[in-house]
Protein backbone atom coordinates (compact mmCIF):
# COMPACT_ATOMS: atom_id res chain seq x y z
CA UNK A 1 0.00 0.00 0.00
CA UNK A 2 2.36 2.42 1.07
CA UNK A 3 4.59 1.24 -1.73
CA UNK A 4 1.95 1.63 -4.05
CA UNK A 5 1.18 5.44 -2.98
CA UNK A 6 4.84 6.35 -3.07
CA UNK A 7 5.21 5.54 -6.32
CA UNK A 8 2.20 7.02 -7.73
CA UNK A 9 3.14 10.52 -5.35
CA UNK A 10 6.39 10.47 -7.04
CA UNK A 11 4.80 9.89 -10.22
CA UNK A 12 2.49 12.83 -9.52
CA UNK A 13 5.54 14.64 -8.19
CA UNK A 14 7.65 14.65 -11.60
CA UNK A 15 4.41 15.80 -13.19
CA UNK A 16 3.83 18.37 -11.13
CA UNK A 17 6.88 19.35 -10.58
CA UNK A 18 8.03 19.63 -14.86
CA UNK A 19 4.15 21.61 -14.77
CA UNK A 20 5.69 23.69 -12.09
CA UNK A 21 8.48 24.41 -13.81
CA UNK A 22 6.86 25.48 -16.84
CA UNK A 23 4.37 27.35 -15.69
CA UNK A 24 4.42 28.53 -11.98
CA UNK A 25 7.91 29.22 -10.95
CA UNK A 26 10.63 30.63 -13.39
CA UNK A 27 14.10 28.53 -13.04
CA UNK A 28 15.89 31.44 -14.23
CA UNK A 29 14.59 33.53 -11.59
CA UNK A 30 15.23 31.41 -8.71
CA UNK A 31 18.75 30.29 -9.81
CA UNK A 32 20.56 32.78 -7.91
CA UNK A 33 19.22 31.31 -4.76
CA UNK A 34 19.78 27.52 -5.97
CA UNK A 35 23.28 28.27 -6.27
CA UNK A 36 24.67 26.88 -3.06
CA UNK A 37 22.13 23.66 -3.13
CA UNK A 38 23.71 23.27 -6.93
CA UNK A 39 27.34 23.12 -5.35
CA UNK A 40 26.63 21.76 -1.84
CA UNK A 41 25.79 17.90 -3.40
CA UNK A 42 25.37 16.02 0.04
CA UNK A 43 22.90 16.91 2.97
CA UNK A 44 22.55 14.61 5.60
CA UNK A 45 18.20 13.82 6.41
CA UNK A 46 17.27 13.00 10.21
CA UNK A 47 13.92 11.84 11.18
CA UNK A 48 13.34 12.23 14.54
CA UNK A 49 10.42 11.58 16.19
CA UNK A 50 8.43 9.47 18.96
CA UNK A 51 8.24 6.30 16.43
CA UNK A 52 11.88 5.36 17.34
CA UNK A 53 10.33 3.93 20.91
CA UNK A 54 9.07 1.28 19.91
CA UNK A 55 11.16 1.57 16.48
CA UNK A 56 8.03 1.32 14.01
CA UNK A 57 7.04 2.88 10.45
CA UNK A 58 6.79 6.57 10.93
CA UNK A 59 3.05 7.88 11.87
CA UNK A 60 2.63 4.99 8.61
CA UNK A 61 2.44 2.63 11.51
CA UNK A 62 -0.95 3.53 12.43
CA UNK A 63 -2.34 4.91 9.50
CA UNK A 64 -1.51 1.47 7.89
CA UNK A 65 -2.82 -0.14 11.06
CA UNK A 66 -0.01 -1.97 12.24
CA UNK A 67 -1.02 -0.14 15.32
CA UNK A 68 -3.68 1.33 17.46
CA UNK A 69 -3.23 5.25 17.01
CA UNK A 70 -3.56 5.13 20.89
CA UNK A 71 -0.64 2.56 20.91
CA UNK A 72 1.42 4.78 18.98
CA UNK A 73 0.82 7.60 21.26
CA UNK A 74 1.62 6.24 23.92
CA UNK A 75 5.36 6.37 22.59
CA UNK A 76 5.14 9.94 23.49
CA UNK A 77 5.93 8.49 27.27
CA UNK A 78 8.99 6.65 25.91
CA UNK A 79 10.65 9.85 24.29
CA UNK A 80 13.42 11.28 26.50
CA UNK A 81 16.32 12.42 23.94
CA UNK A 82 18.29 12.24 27.81
CA UNK A 83 21.84 11.80 25.59
CA UNK A 84 21.34 14.39 22.76
CA UNK A 85 23.78 16.36 21.71
CA UNK A 86 23.38 18.47 19.09
CA UNK A 87 26.74 19.68 19.01
CA UNK A 88 28.27 16.27 18.04
CA UNK A 89 25.24 15.24 15.62
CA UNK A 90 26.47 18.96 13.71
CA UNK A 91 29.81 17.54 14.36
CA UNK A 92 29.04 14.04 12.41
CA UNK A 93 27.65 15.94 10.26
CA UNK A 94 30.33 18.15 9.52
CA UNK A 95 32.59 15.52 9.20
CA UNK A 96 30.54 13.34 6.65
CA UNK A 97 31.16 16.01 4.08
CA UNK A 98 27.23 17.26 4.10
CA UNK A 99 26.91 20.65 3.44
CA UNK A 100 22.92 21.16 4.74
CA UNK A 101 21.23 18.73 7.20
CA UNK A 102 17.43 18.47 6.82
CA UNK A 103 14.97 17.50 10.21
CA UNK A 104 11.35 16.57 10.95
CA UNK A 105 10.03 19.47 12.31
CA UNK A 106 6.62 17.31 12.31
CA UNK A 107 5.93 13.99 10.17
CA UNK A 108 2.55 13.14 9.67
CA UNK A 109 1.73 11.88 13.30
CA UNK A 110 1.44 15.40 14.11
CA UNK A 111 4.28 15.45 16.98
CA UNK A 112 6.05 18.67 16.81
CA UNK A 113 9.62 18.35 17.15
CA UNK A 114 9.79 22.32 18.33
CA UNK A 115 8.48 24.00 20.92
CA UNK A 116 4.93 24.71 18.94
CA UNK A 117 2.31 27.32 20.80
CA UNK A 118 -0.46 25.54 18.10
CA UNK A 119 -1.23 22.99 20.19
CA UNK A 120 0.18 20.49 23.27
CA UNK A 121 1.82 17.85 20.77
CA UNK A 122 5.43 18.73 20.93
CA UNK A 123 8.74 17.36 22.24
CA UNK A 124 8.69 20.37 24.29
CA UNK A 125 4.77 19.77 26.07
CA UNK A 126 3.70 15.94 25.46
CA UNK A 127 7.02 14.26 26.42
CA UNK A 128 9.42 13.70 29.27
CA UNK A 129 12.35 14.99 26.87
CA UNK A 130 10.44 18.54 27.48
CA UNK A 131 13.11 19.85 24.69
CA UNK A 132 13.05 21.56 21.67
CA UNK A 133 14.67 19.74 19.37
CA UNK A 134 15.48 21.96 16.79
CA UNK A 135 16.58 24.64 17.95
CA UNK A 136 19.19 23.89 19.28
CA UNK A 137 20.48 21.58 16.13
CA UNK A 138 20.05 24.49 13.68
CA UNK A 139 21.98 26.55 16.21
CA UNK A 140 24.86 24.06 16.30
CA UNK A 141 24.81 23.68 12.18
CA UNK A 142 24.56 27.32 11.17
CA UNK A 143 28.25 27.42 14.05
CA UNK A 144 29.88 24.89 11.59
CA UNK A 145 28.69 26.88 8.55
CA UNK A 146 26.25 24.06 7.19
CA UNK A 147 22.43 25.11 6.06
CA UNK A 148 19.22 24.13 8.15
CA UNK A 149 16.51 22.64 6.13
CA UNK A 150 13.30 21.68 8.22
CA UNK A 151 11.42 18.93 7.38
CA UNK A 152 7.45 19.56 7.63
CA UNK A 153 4.19 17.39 6.71
CA UNK A 154 1.51 19.20 5.84
CA UNK A 155 -0.56 16.15 6.55
CA UNK A 156 -1.30 15.81 10.31
CA UNK A 157 -3.28 12.49 10.53
CA UNK A 158 -3.54 13.38 14.59
CA UNK A 159 -5.14 16.87 14.34
CA UNK A 160 -8.68 16.89 15.22
CA UNK A 161 -9.71 18.90 11.64
CA UNK A 162 -7.60 17.32 9.75
CA UNK A 163 -9.56 14.45 7.59
CA UNK A 164 -7.44 11.93 6.82
CA UNK A 165 -7.04 9.51 10.17
CA UNK A 166 -6.27 5.77 8.81
CA UNK A 167 -5.42 4.23 5.27
CA UNK A 168 -9.56 3.61 5.89
CA UNK A 169 -11.08 6.09 7.65
CA UNK A 170 -11.49 9.14 7.79
CA UNK A 171 -12.53 11.76 10.05
CA UNK A 172 -14.74 14.25 7.50
CA UNK A 173 -15.14 15.18 3.90
CA UNK A 174 -13.68 18.78 3.08
CA UNK A 175 -16.30 19.36 0.48
CA UNK A 176 -19.15 19.09 2.81
CA UNK A 177 -17.26 21.07 6.04
CA UNK A 178 -15.26 23.53 4.71
CA UNK A 179 -15.15 25.66 7.99
CA UNK A 180 -13.46 22.74 9.45
CA UNK A 181 -10.95 22.41 6.72
CA UNK A 182 -10.32 26.04 7.20
CA UNK A 183 -9.59 25.91 10.92
CA UNK A 184 -7.07 23.24 9.85
CA UNK A 185 -5.30 25.45 7.72
CA UNK A 186 -5.06 28.00 10.16
CA UNK A 187 -3.13 25.85 12.29
CA UNK A 188 -0.75 24.33 10.14
CA UNK A 189 -0.17 27.69 8.10
CA UNK A 190 0.37 29.00 12.03
CA UNK A 191 3.07 26.27 12.36
CA UNK A 192 4.77 26.94 9.00
CA UNK A 193 4.89 31.09 10.70
CA UNK A 194 6.53 30.06 13.99
CA UNK A 195 9.04 28.03 12.01
CA UNK A 196 9.68 30.73 9.82
CA UNK A 197 10.33 33.22 12.56
CA UNK A 198 11.48 31.34 14.96
CA UNK A 199 14.20 29.01 13.39
CA UNK A 200 14.30 30.53 9.69
CA UNK A 201 15.05 27.19 7.80
CA UNK A 202 17.78 28.09 4.64
CA UNK A 203 15.20 24.97 3.12
CA UNK A 204 11.87 23.39 3.19
CA UNK A 205 10.96 20.47 2.69
CA UNK A 206 7.50 19.96 2.77
CA UNK A 207 5.82 16.52 2.54
CA UNK A 208 2.21 14.62 2.33
CA UNK A 209 0.98 17.66 -0.44
CA UNK A 210 -0.56 14.06 -2.33
CA UNK A 211 -3.50 14.32 0.20
CA UNK A 212 -4.86 17.77 -0.90
CA UNK A 213 -4.31 20.26 -4.06
CA UNK A 214 -2.48 23.65 -4.46
CA UNK A 215 -6.20 25.32 -4.02
CA UNK A 216 -6.82 23.33 -0.87
CA UNK A 217 -3.26 23.69 1.11
CA UNK A 218 -3.26 27.21 -0.44
CA UNK A 219 0.39 26.53 -1.87
CA UNK A 220 1.04 29.28 -3.36
CA UNK A 221 0.22 31.51 0.08
CA UNK A 222 2.68 29.09 1.96
CA UNK A 223 5.55 29.70 -0.43
CA UNK A 224 4.95 33.50 0.12
CA UNK A 225 4.96 32.91 3.80
CA UNK A 226 8.26 30.90 3.67
CA UNK A 227 9.75 33.26 1.26
CA UNK A 228 8.37 36.29 3.17
CA UNK A 229 10.87 34.74 6.38
CA UNK A 230 13.22 34.72 4.26
CA UNK A 231 13.12 35.47 0.51
CA UNK A 232 16.19 33.13 -0.07
CA UNK A 233 14.89 29.86 1.44
CA UNK A 234 14.74 26.84 -1.04
CA UNK A 235 11.76 24.50 -1.12
CA UNK A 236 11.51 21.29 -1.98
CA UNK A 237 9.11 20.07 -4.80
CA UNK A 238 6.04 18.85 -2.56
CA UNK A 239 3.91 21.69 -2.20
CA UNK A 240 1.81 20.86 -5.44
CA UNK A 241 3.86 22.91 -8.04
CA UNK A 242 4.87 25.36 -5.75
CA UNK A 243 8.67 23.88 -4.78
CA UNK A 244 11.92 24.56 -6.58
CA UNK A 245 13.20 21.38 -7.04
CA UNK A 246 12.23 17.92 -7.21
CA UNK A 247 12.75 14.55 -4.61
CA UNK A 248 13.25 11.53 -6.34
CA UNK A 249 12.42 9.20 -3.01
CA UNK A 250 14.29 6.08 -2.92
CA UNK A 251 14.60 5.80 -6.77
CA UNK A 252 17.64 5.78 -8.34
CA UNK A 253 17.25 7.65 -11.76
CA UNK A 254 18.86 5.52 -15.14
CA UNK A 255 19.18 8.37 -17.23
CA UNK A 256 20.19 12.25 -16.97
CA UNK A 257 16.83 14.02 -14.73
CA UNK A 258 15.72 16.95 -17.02
CA UNK A 259 15.28 19.24 -13.88
CA UNK A 260 17.21 22.15 -13.05
CA UNK A 261 17.58 21.00 -9.60
CA UNK A 262 16.88 17.31 -7.89
CA UNK A 263 18.35 16.01 -5.11
CA UNK A 264 17.74 11.97 -4.26
CA UNK A 265 16.45 11.00 -0.47
CA UNK A 266 17.61 7.94 0.46
CA UNK A 267 17.91 5.71 3.54
CA UNK A 268 21.02 4.12 4.84
CA UNK A 269 19.07 1.16 6.01
CA UNK A 270 15.47 0.69 4.54
CA UNK A 271 13.67 3.12 6.93
CA UNK A 272 13.59 6.85 7.74
CA UNK A 273 13.20 6.33 11.66
CA UNK A 274 15.36 4.30 13.96
CA UNK A 275 14.24 0.36 13.49
CA UNK A 276 16.33 -1.67 15.53
CA UNK A 277 14.66 -4.92 13.28
CA UNK A 278 15.95 -3.43 10.26
CA UNK A 279 19.42 -4.58 9.81
CA UNK A 280 19.93 -4.22 6.19
CA UNK A 281 22.66 -1.29 6.26
CA UNK A 282 24.15 0.01 3.11
CA UNK A 283 27.30 -0.59 2.97
CA UNK A 284 29.59 2.39 2.80
CA UNK A 285 30.93 1.28 -0.86
CA UNK A 286 27.39 1.38 -1.71
CA UNK A 287 26.45 4.97 -0.45
CA UNK A 288 29.37 6.28 -1.83
CA UNK A 289 28.95 4.59 -5.83
CA UNK A 290 25.08 5.95 -5.37
CA UNK A 291 26.21 9.41 -4.48
CA UNK A 292 29.08 9.90 -7.02
CA UNK A 293 26.05 8.64 -9.53
CA UNK A 294 23.68 10.97 -8.18
CA UNK A 295 26.52 13.89 -8.43
CA UNK A 296 27.89 12.81 -11.88
CA UNK A 297 23.74 13.41 -13.01
CA UNK A 298 23.19 16.95 -11.86
CA UNK A 299 21.64 15.81 -8.27
CA UNK A 300 22.32 16.18 -4.69
CA UNK A 301 21.90 13.21 -2.15
CA UNK A 302 19.88 13.64 0.43
CA UNK A 303 21.07 10.52 2.80
CA UNK A 304 18.73 9.58 6.26
CA UNK A 305 19.70 8.29 9.73
CA UNK A 306 17.33 7.95 12.43
CA UNK A 307 18.05 8.48 15.70
CA UNK A 308 17.22 6.29 18.56
CA UNK A 309 14.66 8.09 21.36
CA UNK A 310 17.23 9.33 24.07
CA UNK A 311 19.25 11.25 21.16
CA UNK A 312 21.88 8.71 20.26
CA UNK A 313 22.54 7.70 16.51
CA UNK A 314 22.92 4.15 15.44
CA UNK A 315 27.18 2.80 15.54
CA UNK A 316 26.26 1.63 11.86
CA UNK A 317 24.65 5.13 10.61
CA UNK A 318 27.75 6.59 12.40
CA UNK A 319 30.26 4.21 10.44
CA UNK A 320 29.07 4.95 7.05
CA UNK A 321 28.97 8.86 7.49
CA UNK A 322 32.29 8.26 8.93
CA UNK A 323 33.60 6.56 5.87
CA UNK A 324 31.77 8.84 3.09
CA UNK A 325 33.44 11.57 5.33
CA UNK A 326 36.97 10.66 4.66
CA UNK A 327 36.31 9.35 1.13
CA UNK A 328 34.71 13.25 0.66
CA UNK A 329 38.10 14.34 1.94
CA UNK A 330 40.15 13.08 0.08
CA UNK A 331 38.22 13.39 -3.37
CA UNK A 332 36.78 16.66 -2.30
CA UNK A 333 37.67 18.57 -5.44
CA UNK A 334 35.96 16.07 -7.83
CA UNK A 335 32.67 16.41 -5.73
CA UNK A 336 31.72 19.41 -4.22
CA UNK A 337 30.93 22.82 -6.29
CA UNK A 338 31.33 20.61 -9.69
CA UNK A 339 29.19 19.78 -12.66
CA UNK A 340 27.86 17.08 -14.45
CA UNK A 341 30.57 15.97 -17.22
CA UNK A 342 30.04 13.73 -19.38
CA UNK A 343 26.80 12.17 -21.26
CA UNK A 344 26.58 8.50 -21.54
CA UNK A 345 28.94 6.69 -23.77
CA UNK A 346 32.18 8.75 -23.48
CA UNK A 347 33.23 6.30 -19.69
CA UNK A 348 32.17 3.61 -18.37
CA UNK A 349 31.37 5.23 -14.78
CA UNK A 350 30.46 8.38 -13.70
CA UNK A 351 32.70 11.95 -14.21
CA UNK A 352 32.13 15.22 -13.18
CA UNK A 353 33.89 18.70 -14.17
CA UNK A 354 35.22 21.56 -12.41
CA UNK A 355 33.63 25.06 -12.75
CA UNK A 356 36.10 26.12 -15.52
CA UNK A 357 35.24 22.88 -17.42
CA UNK A 358 39.37 22.10 -17.98
CA UNK A 359 39.17 19.91 -14.86
CA UNK A 360 37.46 16.02 -15.81
CA UNK A 361 36.95 13.87 -12.73
CA UNK A 362 36.60 9.89 -13.86
CA UNK A 363 35.34 7.59 -10.98
CA UNK A 364 36.20 4.49 -10.60
CA UNK A 365 34.28 1.65 -8.90
CA UNK A 366 35.83 -1.09 -6.56
CA UNK A 367 38.48 -2.72 -8.36
CA UNK A 368 38.84 -1.22 -11.62
CA UNK A 369 41.40 -3.03 -14.04
CA UNK A 370 44.38 -2.16 -15.26
CA UNK A 371 43.19 0.94 -17.67
CA UNK A 372 40.45 2.53 -18.21
CA UNK A 373 38.80 3.97 -22.01
CA UNK A 374 37.90 7.85 -22.20
CA UNK A 375 36.01 8.31 -25.90
CA UNK A 376 35.67 11.31 -28.04
CA UNK A 377 37.36 13.60 -26.30
CA UNK A 378 38.53 16.15 -28.50
CA UNK A 379 40.86 18.43 -25.93
CA UNK A 380 44.39 17.66 -25.91
CA UNK A 381 45.27 16.22 -21.90
CA UNK A 382 47.97 18.15 -20.20
CA UNK A 383 48.58 15.51 -17.31
CA UNK A 384 46.43 12.85 -15.17
CA UNK A 385 46.63 12.13 -11.75
CA UNK A 386 44.97 9.42 -8.69
CA UNK A 387 42.91 12.42 -7.17
CA UNK A 388 43.92 12.49 -3.09
CA UNK A 389 47.04 9.95 -3.95
CA UNK A 390 49.42 12.74 -5.64
CA UNK A 391 50.45 10.10 -8.13
CA UNK A 392 50.81 10.61 -12.06
CA UNK A 393 48.91 8.57 -14.37
CA UNK A 394 50.45 7.67 -17.63
CA UNK A 395 47.78 7.90 -21.17
CA UNK A 396 47.97 6.65 -24.37
CA UNK A 397 46.08 7.74 -27.17
CA UNK A 398 44.81 4.85 -30.08
CA UNK A 399 43.79 4.74 -32.73
CA UNK A 400 43.55 8.81 -33.98
CA UNK A 401 44.15 9.05 -37.66
CA UNK A 402 45.86 12.07 -39.15
CA UNK A 403 43.43 13.22 -41.83
CA UNK A 404 40.60 12.61 -39.69
CA UNK A 405 38.19 14.77 -37.53
CA UNK A 406 37.70 12.16 -34.86
CA UNK A 407 39.26 11.86 -31.91
CA UNK A 408 41.65 9.04 -30.99
CA UNK A 409 40.54 7.04 -27.48
CA UNK A 410 42.33 7.74 -24.27
CA UNK A 411 43.69 4.73 -22.70
CA UNK A 412 44.68 5.51 -19.30
CA UNK A 413 47.09 3.43 -16.90
CA UNK A 414 45.09 3.26 -13.40
CA UNK A 415 48.19 3.27 -11.30
CA UNK A 416 47.62 0.11 -8.84
CA UNK A 417 49.54 0.44 -5.42
CA UNK A 418 47.00 4.10 -5.46
CA UNK A 419 43.29 2.82 -5.51
CA UNK A 420 40.75 3.74 -3.17
CA UNK A 421 39.20 1.01 -1.70
CA UNK A 422 35.52 2.56 -2.49
CA UNK A 423 36.16 4.48 -5.45
CA UNK A 424 38.98 5.78 -7.27
CA UNK A 425 38.93 9.37 -9.01
CA UNK A 426 41.57 10.02 -12.08
CA UNK A 427 42.00 13.71 -12.36
CA UNK A 428 42.34 14.43 -15.90
CA UNK A 429 43.57 17.84 -16.56
CA UNK A 430 43.08 19.38 -20.06
CA UNK A 431 44.67 22.05 -21.63
CA UNK A 432 41.18 23.90 -23.06
CA UNK A 433 37.40 23.58 -21.95
CA UNK A 434 36.25 20.50 -22.44
CA UNK A 435 35.07 19.53 -25.82
CA UNK A 436 33.20 16.13 -26.93
CA UNK A 437 32.88 14.31 -30.43
CA UNK A 438 29.81 13.39 -30.39
CA UNK A 439 29.32 11.87 -33.82
CA UNK A 440 28.97 8.60 -35.45
CA UNK A 441 32.71 8.03 -36.32
CA UNK A 442 34.33 9.02 -39.47
CA UNK A 443 34.37 7.92 -42.28
C1 LIG B 1 7.43 9.81 2.28
C2 LIG B 1 6.85 9.26 3.56
C3 LIG B 1 7.52 9.72 4.79
C4 LIG B 1 8.97 10.09 4.68
C5 LIG B 1 9.28 10.81 3.42
C6 LIG B 1 10.74 11.08 3.24
O1 LIG B 1 6.79 10.92 1.85
O2 LIG B 1 5.51 9.55 3.68
O3 LIG B 1 7.29 8.80 5.79
O4 LIG B 1 9.22 10.92 5.74
O5 LIG B 1 8.80 10.10 2.34
O6 LIG B 1 11.08 11.32 1.92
Amino acid sequence: MKNALLLLTFTLLLGTFSASAQTKIDPKAISEKMQWFADAKLGIFIHAGIYSVQGVDESWSFYNKKISHAGYMKQLQGFTLKQYDPAAWADLIKESGARYAVITTKHHDGVAMYDTKMNDLSSVKATPAKRDMIGPFFEALRKRDIKCGAYFSLIDWSHPDYPGFTKDSSRYFVTRDYARWNRFRTFFQGQIREIASQLKPDLWWFDGDWEHSAERWESEKVRHLVLSGNPNAIINGRLQGYGDYATPEQNFPVSRPKYPWWELCMTINNNWGYQPADTNWKTPYEVITIFADVVSNGGNLLLDFGPREDGTIPEESVHVLKELGAWNRKHAEAVFGTQPALPQGHFYGPTTLSKDSTSLFLFLAGNPGKEVVLKGLINEIESISVLGANAPATWKIVGKISWSAVPGLAYIQVPQSKIDPYMTVLKVQLKSPLRLYRGEGGL
